[in-house]
């Protein structure tokens, strides 16, 4: 199953908010729809988002909407979302193509969506040969945050990916996974996925992650990310910055895989990502359990953005930046796509 595809004339999505219970595919058929399951994160990840607003374009243009109402729509879509830049570039890929007719704006999706299973197969080898080199002689430990797996993307992930390439290459010692409060994608969806791989892990809370760090549990940590700006800063899942601080502390590489379509030339530092914030229902209940007083006020960014000066490298489907060395994403020329 495809976390995301278009299927008989409609999206069709694995619902992660029923994961690890349900395993359930949600059929879409319109932008009401679809823009709900954003908001509510039933699709979820930056490179799955780049799809879903896409193939949301796509369904729209192909309802017989005219010109206008599907450019009002894509704006709808682009803005279910603010900090994974991929929904917003998928978004505009596909409006593109909107003057060639309906055929060729799905043409446009359906590219985006093989494009990034052909990318997340690039980064697994890009992440390993690079970790290889930092862990030369024995199996590697590796500590994230988030999901950023299949479920994520298309069909392979960006970070959990390279820990999938890496343990099908047989050198994995294991992977120790954040829950990642409030939303516990951690603990839902990547352990769910990392047990379905077959790959040793052992769950964490968030706040045990930069003590262990310094108990040398990870020989490095990997993360993705909805936005790199043009500096190197990064926006990820909340809870990336305080592992990267404790990465330095330990002597850690700190490490970003993500896609080269995430990476946002045009914001020009981490300060200029705007960062969502999900309200307080999430960190004041629990389900239908009250875990904070009624009328609670909260903050509940549910990303962050980790400073390029924490930033060991940049891994992205088309080159590896050094920025431990000095490089910088503006100088690093692409490569092409690797599948083997
Ligand atoms: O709020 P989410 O679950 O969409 O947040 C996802 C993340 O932060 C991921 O790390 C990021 O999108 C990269 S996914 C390969």
């Amino acid at each position: 199953v495809r976390t995301i595809d278009w299927v008989d004339g409609a999206i069709e999505i694995v619902d992660q908010t029923v994961l690890p219970e349900q395993l359930t595919v949600r059929r879409i058929e319109t932008l009401d729809h679809l823009v709900s399951a954003i908001q509510e994160l039933a699709v979820r990840g930056a490179p799955a988002l780049g799809v879903a607003g896409a193939m949301g374009v796509a369904q729209l243009a192909l309802s017989g909407a005219g010109i206008d109402e599907v450019r009002t729509g894509a704006a709808r879509l682009r803005a279910a979302r603010p900090t994974a830049v991929n929904l917003a570039w998928g978004v505009d890929r596909a409006l593109q193509r909107l003057e060639d007719g309906p055929g060729s704006v799905l043409a446009e999706a359906l590219a985006v969506r093989d494009e990034d299973v052909a990318a997340c197969i690039s980064m697994g080898l890009h992440g390993a040969d690079y970790l290889r080199a930092v862990v030369p002689d024995r199996d590697i430990s590796l500590m994230t945050v988030c999901n950023t797996g299949g479920l994520a993307a298309v069909e392979r992930g960006t970070a959990l990916g390279v820990a999938q390439t890496i343990h099908e290459q047989g050198w994995l010692q294991e992977v120790v996974p954040l829950e990642t409060r409030p939303l516990l994608q951690g603990a839902r969806l990547t352990a769910w996925e990392l047990q379905q791989m077959g790959a040793p892990f052992r769950l964490v809370v968030d706040s045990a992650g930069p003590f262990l760090l310094s108990r040398g549990a990870a020989d490095a940590v990997v993360i993705g990310a909805d936005r790199i700006a043009a500096n190197g800063d990064t926006a990820n899942k909340v809870g990336s910055f305080s592992l990267a601080l404790a990465a330095k502390h330990a002597g850690v590489p700190f490490v970003v895989i993500a896609p080269e379509s995430t990476v946002d030339m045009s914001t020009a530092s981490g300060a200029d990502i705007e960062i969502e914030d999900r309200g307080a229902g999430e960190i004041t209940s629990f389900g239908a359990r009250a875990t904070a007083p009624r009328g609670t006020e909260t903050y509940n960014p549910a990303f962050d953005v980790t400073p390029h000066e924490l930033i060991t490298a940049i891994i992205t489907d088309r080159r590896v930046v050094h920025l431990d060395r000095g490089q910088e994403l503006s100088t690093v020329p692409l490569q092409p796509s690797r599948q083997s």
